[in-house]
């Protein structure tokens, strides 16, 4: 047999998220699948979002493992071309790519043959990563619309900061640059498109959403009707019976105040849980909740047992997932829902 943890993937969850997202938003969905769709295997979600109106991937081999799989829906290169390779096999492959720095305008212009690339032309509204600045965007559109190789142009931005506090500024910059021109628009992420319906433009491209958590601290996935999609799961292998003043784990830093019985977990951060997550960070035994004990180490996690009468060797453990929000962990280990998703760890099978 072999060691029992898992991540098990709801393709349901996924189909039916979908479905929430498009009775909030009327525009044309692209559905992030990058980063091997947040850990849920890319071409498993591509499978179970095939209602997506288009994908939005990073890396044009998965793109191509995508449009191999069968789906023809339009797929946007995230961060665009890499070299004027990416760009015949985008052209070949009828894919779409973000345009965002002077140096892939060079790329267009190498490329020899007419084509009808779409170029997501992208703007720098205050976040500072990718982009053109919004004053450079005209003469960009000008050179876009005379180019042999480019067909349709979409704009698009990205917020700092869609998930709390204001987006008026670089909403505002981008709406003015966006007004003299007739072109689709992109603008949300899935925060964005949960709190500003306003902003949909014809694009929106939910990631995080679909995978069934929460973009926000203080609304939770199941109040927004999504259903997480990954849990990640494990077994008991060892029990102990604890001694008041016995400690737990690497650099004791847990020591029982009374006699407890604590339970051995295979996971560890070598399979993606986070060392960060200290005593407390809430774990399901057997169904019901109870609590971390001491350092997670490299195979092997801590969990307190004492209250949990029924629970041995061989109990099933949720470390996430179904009934424990990826959320509650993440918030335990000072990270992000999307950091534990997708950072699971090759040796972590990924079934369903
Ligand atoms: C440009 C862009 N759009 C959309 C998304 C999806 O964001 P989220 O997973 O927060 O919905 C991302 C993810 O990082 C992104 O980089």
């Amino acid at each position: 047999m072999s060691r029992p943890i898992q991540a098990r993937i709801d393709a349901t969850a996924l189909a039916q998220n979908l479905r929430v997202i498009r009775k909030r938003s009327a525009s044309r969905i692209l559905a992030v699948i990058k980063a091997d769709a947040y850990g849920h295997g890319v071409l498993r979600a591509a499978e179970a979002l095939e209602e997506a109106d288009g994908f939005g991937l990073l890396n044009i081999r998965d793109a191509l493992r995508v449009r191999e799989a069968g789906h023809r829906q339009p797929i946007l290169l995230l961060e665009g071309c890499f070299d004027a390779n990416d760009m015949a096999l985008a052209a070949e492959h009828g894919l779409s790519c973000v345009v965002h720095s002077d140096w892939q305008l060079g790329l267009l212009d190498a490329y020899p043959k007419r084509a009808a690339l779409e170029v997501w032309l992208k703007i720098n509204t205050g976040m500072n990563r990718l982009g053109f600045n919004p004053q450079d965007v005209p003469a960009v559109i000008a050179r876009l619309r005379g180019h042999a190789a480019v067909g349709n142009v979409v704009l698009m931005t990205h917020f700092a900061n869609a998930d709390e506090g204001s987006i008026d500024a670089p909403l505002n910059l981008f709406r003015d640059i966006a007004a003299q021109f007739r072109l689709p628009r992109s603008l949300a992420n899935s925060a964005a498109l949960l709190r500003y319906p306003q902003i949909h433009g014809e694009w929106v491209r939910p990631g995080l959403a679909l995978y069934g958590a929460s973009p926000f601290a203080e609304t939770s996935a199941a109040a927004l009707g999504l259903k997480p999609v990954m849990t990640l799961s494990s077994r008991v292998i060892a029990v102990r019976e604890l001694r008041a003043g016995d400690e737990v784990g690497y650099g004791a830093t847990f020591r029982a105040e009374r006699s407890m019985r604590v339970g051995i977990v295979a996971c560890g951060y070598a399979d993606g849980y986070p060392r960060h997550a200290g005593t407390g960070t809430p774990v399901l035994v057997a169904g019901q909740r109870t609590r971390s004990l001491g350092r997670v180490s490299m195979d092997m996690l801590c969990v307190d047992l004492s209250a949990l009468s029924g629970a041995g060797v061989g109990s099933e453990v949720v470390l996430w997932g179904e009934g424990l929000p990826v959320e509650e962990i993440a918030l335990s280990a000072g990270t992000i829902s999307y950091e534990l998703m997708c950072g699971l760890t090759a040796r972590v099978p990924v079934v369903g």
